[in-house]
């Protein structure tokens, strides 16, 4: 794609700002958007940043239907010093794009998207909350707007990019979340759509969550779709588990969402020479491990809550207990220094900040 100028038309009220301290995650959105639309004649076009709005259109839209849609999620901090960064931005785009290839959804140009988010949270700036734990929460995504109602990837598309000021996604914030081991439902398999970041995958997830929330269980842990033997994910986040010593995260493999926490987690472990180690992890392992004695820390990571302890995990009407279900030394390290890094407080050794 050519690189386009994007238009701005600023809105003419301003919305009011919550206070910082009062935030939740994604229930407030800034008075501005960002959207360009694709059709086939005309490739990505009509970059515009314009007010905030609701959006028209045809009822009988792909999106609506079949689900054609791929959506990202990174943040913008607020450092001390009162500039505005954001944490390897680039990976999301490169994931955006590798979720369209998924989806049968034309790419976008990364470096133009990144440069559309750019000047959205600029134009935003005041919007960037800055008590702590708070950030503005970035979600683009793309929507298939075809009116069709035949199974096909649709000829046109809506690139949107909308912006929340957020607090903790998790109530408990870092303190450790219970969790129960989900043997009934699947996240996705091996084939399907698990490591595309598309709606399907988080709708197929809400019955479990559903489920266990009325049992007072913050999240599930999937199994494979398969066997329901390895471990997959924790809710919407990667999972890790420190066994002896050792961390352990399930290896990707097709069916696994590739965070950027996550991989920002094993660079970390293995800047500091913990051990952390890719690949399959059965529950029957961690249950081994816990009975051992050796299950010393579990852990989710994602964009929206960073680290999540995992202070219990339910299976087979057993509860088992980690860390006296408390904040283990590994999460916690990781926790500060990730967002040390996102908020400018810790030194960035990698460049991950921009
Ligand atoms: C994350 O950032 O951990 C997520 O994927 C959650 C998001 C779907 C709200």
């Amino acid at each position: 794609m050519t690189k386009q100028k994007i238009s701005t038309r600023i809105s003419e009220s301003k919305k009011e700002k919550p206070a910082s301290e009062q935030l939740e995650f994604g229930r407030v959105f800034t008075d501005h958007m960002f959207v360009m639309d694709y059709k086939e004649s005309k490739g990505w076009h009509d970059p515009r940043i314009v007010p905030y709005q609701p959006i028209t259109l045809d009822p009988a839209s792909i999106v609506f239907h079949y689900g054609q849609t791929v959506f990202e999620g990174l943040k913008a901090y607020e450092t001390k010093q009162g500039e505005v960064q954001l944490f390897r931005p680039e990976k999301n785009m490169q994931r955006l794009n590798r979720s369209n290839d998924r989806m049968c959804i034309p790419r976008i140009d990364e470096a133009f998207a990144l440069e559309a988010i750019n000047q959205l949270v600029h134009l935003d700036r005041e919007w960037v909350p800055n008590a702590p734990g708070t950030s503005l929460y970035i979600r683009p995504f793309i929507i298939s707007t075809e009116p069709y109602l035949g199974v096909a990837p649709s000829k046109q598309y809506q690139f949107i990019v909308i912006l929340s000021p957020v607090g903790a996604y998790y109530k408990e914030g870092i303190n450790p979340i219970r969790i129960a081991v989900e043997n009934e439902f699947v996240r996705a398999v091996k084939g399907g759509t698990g490591e595309a970041k598309t709606a399907g995958n988080y709708a197929s997830s809400l019955k479990a969550q559903e489920i266990v929330s009325e049992q007072g269980f913050a999240q599930v842990l999937w199994l494979d779709g398969l066997e329901k033997k390895y471990i997959e994910e924790v809710g919407s986040m990667n999972v890790f588990f420190k066994i002896s010593g050792e961390v352990v995260t399930p290896a990707l493999n097709g069916s696994i969402l590739e965070g950027v926490t996550r991989n920002s987690v094993i660079q970390l472990l293995n800047h500091w020479d913990v051990p952390v180690t890719e690949r399959k992890i059965s529950m029957d392992e961690v249950y081994q491990a816990y009975k051992d004695g050796l299950l010393e820390e579990a852990f989710g990571a994602g964009t929206a809550a960073v680290i999540s302890p995992i202070g219990e995990l339910s299976w087979n009407g057993e509860s088992l207990v980690i860390n006296e279900s408390q904040t283990g030394d590994i999460s916690k390290k990781l926790y500060d220094t990730l967002t040390g890094i996102q908020y400018g407080s810790v030194s960035d050794p990698f460049g991950w900040t921009v």
